[in-house]
């Protein structure tokens, strides 16, 4: 049976730390458990939030609906030759997956170390880090679909990913719900350097023929030196996204400041740092009551303590438009606002 609680403090369960309150909470710990609550035609009309590892939402009110906490656990593998086939519960936390793979030799996840959230979340925004995303090594993934009661296997195609964006968050949102992911890894290392700082490391620990535990070890050790850790300082990551626009637009920007932080995107267009936009316009390191920046990665807003939503909220706006004021270039924020 199903256990429906009501009034639950959502405290734990955003890793904002934000303190609200859900009207309706409810844990799904299998597959079947999603057919058995849409059965009840009274969770079709009211408002509904999926939650995983709660790692990309900012709450600013109560939620005045159903929450659906997803807990669906279990990994399998399969190695056929030199090709492994991993799947998922969508509840499973990320990076225990990753360690998983990573522990045994299953090559492909070891940039992905450390994002913090679980696997069921990972197709939506096709997580992404250190010049790997969730895209290169997603096989499918099966989804319940609300209205019918019905589940879908997604091939990667039919995920239509984008740099942080996937179907679930544009034509399809809020009709499915992620169950279990499938991904395609391999026993051969093909390794992914070429971001800088990864590089690097490698160099100051002396390693030069680095394996799959090497590079999950550097990256897990970069993240931690420049990202908050969220069961100390609550925050969601990445704020904002870095925002794509046409050489047209970068190139008088790049007049003024012919230091900016830039990378081709492809198309005539250009993906800014926006870290490095919101330091220039002085915000890194800020406090702003019980909110601010972190002091290593501007990007990435963090609660103080006893911060709420609305507050972190207000203070990304003042960011927004700091940036629009000094580059004429619009911030788009990367975590979904609830409420
Ligand atoms: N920078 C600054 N000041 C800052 C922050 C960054 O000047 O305060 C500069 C850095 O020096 C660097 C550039 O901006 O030249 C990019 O910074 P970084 O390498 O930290 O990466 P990012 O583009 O800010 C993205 C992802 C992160 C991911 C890293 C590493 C987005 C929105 N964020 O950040 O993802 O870990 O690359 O691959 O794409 C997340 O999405 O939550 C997240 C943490």
């Amino acid at each position: 049976m199903l256990q429906i609680q009501q009034n639950v403090s959502l405290k734990n369960f955003n890793t904002f730390g934000v303190d609200v309150k859900a009207r309706y909470f409810v844990e799904i710990n299998h597959a079947d458990d999603l057919v058995e609550l849409f059965m009840d035609p009274q969770w079709h009309q009211i408002e509904r939030l999926v939650i995983g590892g709660g790692s990309n939402m900012l709450f600013i009110e109560d939620f005045d609906g159903l929450v659906l906490h997803m807990n669906i656990r279990g990994i399998e593998h399969r190695i056929n030759h030199n090709e492994v086939f991993v799947e998922a519960g969508g509840g499973e936390v990320w990076n225990d997956l990753v360690n998983y793979c990573v522990q045994r030799g299953f090559a492909g996840m070891e940039n992905l170390s450390l994002i913090p959230g679980s696997v069921g979340a990972s197709p939506i925004q096709n997580i992404g880090a250190y010049g790997v995303e969730l895209k290169d090594v997603f096989s499918s993934c099966k989804a319940f679909e609300i209205a019918t009661g019905k589940f879908r296997t997604f091939s990667k195609a039919d995920c239509e990913f984008g740099y942080r964006e996937s179907v679930f968050k544009n034509t399809l949102k809020g009709q499915y719900i992620i169950v279990s992911v499938k991904f395609d890894l391999s026993l051969t290392a093909n390794l992914n350097l070429k971001y800088g700082a990864i590089e690097q490391e490698l160099q100051n620990r002396g390693i030069s023929e680095p394996t799959i535990k090497d590079v999950s070890q550097v990256v897990a050790h970069i993240r931690v030196a420049k990202l908050p850790d969220p069961s100390t300082i609550g925050n969601a990551g990445s704020f904002f996204k870095n925002p794509v626009i046409t050489t047209a637009e970068f190139e008088p920007i790049k007049q003024n400041y012919p230091d900016i932080v830039n990378y081709p995107a492809g198309d005539g267009l250009v993906k800014l740092a926006a870290g490095w936009l919101i330091e220039q316009c002085g915000w890194r390191g800020k406090v702003v009551g019980n909110t601010g920046t972190w002091k290593n990665q501007a990007l990435v807003l963090v609660n103080h303590g006893g911060a709420t939503g609305q507050e972190v909220y207000n203070f990304s706006s003042l960011i927004i438009d700091s940036v629009y004021t000094k580059f004429g270039v619009t911030l788009q924020r990367e975590v979904n606002i609830i409420g």
